[in-house]
């Protein structure tokens, strides 16, 4: 027989998991639509593309692609987004790269998400597989870990500073496989430099499909007013056989 107590010891748990996932997500991110108070701009086209094919993949950071135009920095082609980059070229070491690839594309927004200071500015990003760093005009917004949900950082602030430069937006995606991600893979290094290059290293998977990355849905801009409703939640309920 349930104890008085039951009931309540349910409802604190459930208020503990609702809680646990409020964190997690941290916002509601409605997906965003179209209305009098809510423009949406969709950013699917061709964006700058360049792989970072040092040997330790790192060269991008060391030398901060983010800081300037992606075609400064060297040699880019153009990418569709969204779209897995690995399938796009005919390009052997583009199709089995492993590591950081860099997107940029500059966008003008229009001048009134600038000037009217009422206006929240998102940008939004479907997913993009696996891990992502994303930056508006230099600054670093948000880091995503996981390739297949959406992630969204408010720009609105960093596109106002400089209203006579266009938005320029940079995304970092990484498609490392390790026992943490979702499918698993691990990454095995071979040291013998009489047959492999330095720093040569090896993909290992654990399934039969091919490990499709880049960015896989599309990006956003969009706007809400300052107040906005966040997240929606719908507490249903039944009394005998009626639903309420
Ligand atoms: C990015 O890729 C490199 C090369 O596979 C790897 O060593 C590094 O751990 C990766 N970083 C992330 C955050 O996935």
């Amino acid at each position: 027989m349930l104890s008085p107590e039951r009931p309540g010891l349910f409802r604190v748990l459930c208020l503990c998991a609702l809680f646990e996932a409020a964190c997690l997500l941290n916002t509601g991110m409605l997906f965003p639509r179209e209305s009098s108070s809510r423009e949406v701009k969709e950013l699917s086209g061709l964006w700058s593309f360049r792989a970072d094919k040092s040997p330790d993949r790192n060269q991008g950071f060391d030398k901060a692609w983010y800081k300037s135009r992606l075609r400064e920095t060297g040699p880019v082609i153009d990418m569709p987004v969204p779209a897995s980059y690995n399938d796009i070229t005919q390009d052997p070491t583009l199709r089995d790269f492993i590591g950081w690839v860099w997107y940029e594309r500059e966008v003008v927004v229009p001048a009134r998400w600038i000037t009217d200071e009422g206006t929240r500015v998102v940008i939004r990003v479907g997913s993009a597989h696996y891990y992502s760093i994303v930056w508006v005009n230099g600054v670093k917004v948000t880091e995503h870990n996981g390739g297949h949900l959406p992630f969204e950082a408010e720009v609105g602030s960093l596109i106002r500073k400089d209203p006579t430069q266009p938005c320029r937006i940079t995304i970092a995606v990484n498609n490392t496989l390790t026992l943490e991600t979702l499918p698993p893979g691990s990454i095995q290094h071979i040291d013998d430099i009489t047959k492999y290059p330095k720093g040569f290293f090896v993909q290992n998977i654990y399934f039969d499909f091919f490990n499709y990355a880049g960015i896989h849905r599309p990006v956003l801009l969009y706007t809400t007013p300052t107040a906005y409703v966040d997240d929606i939640t719908v507490v249903t309920d039944f009394l005998d056989n009626t639903g309420k």
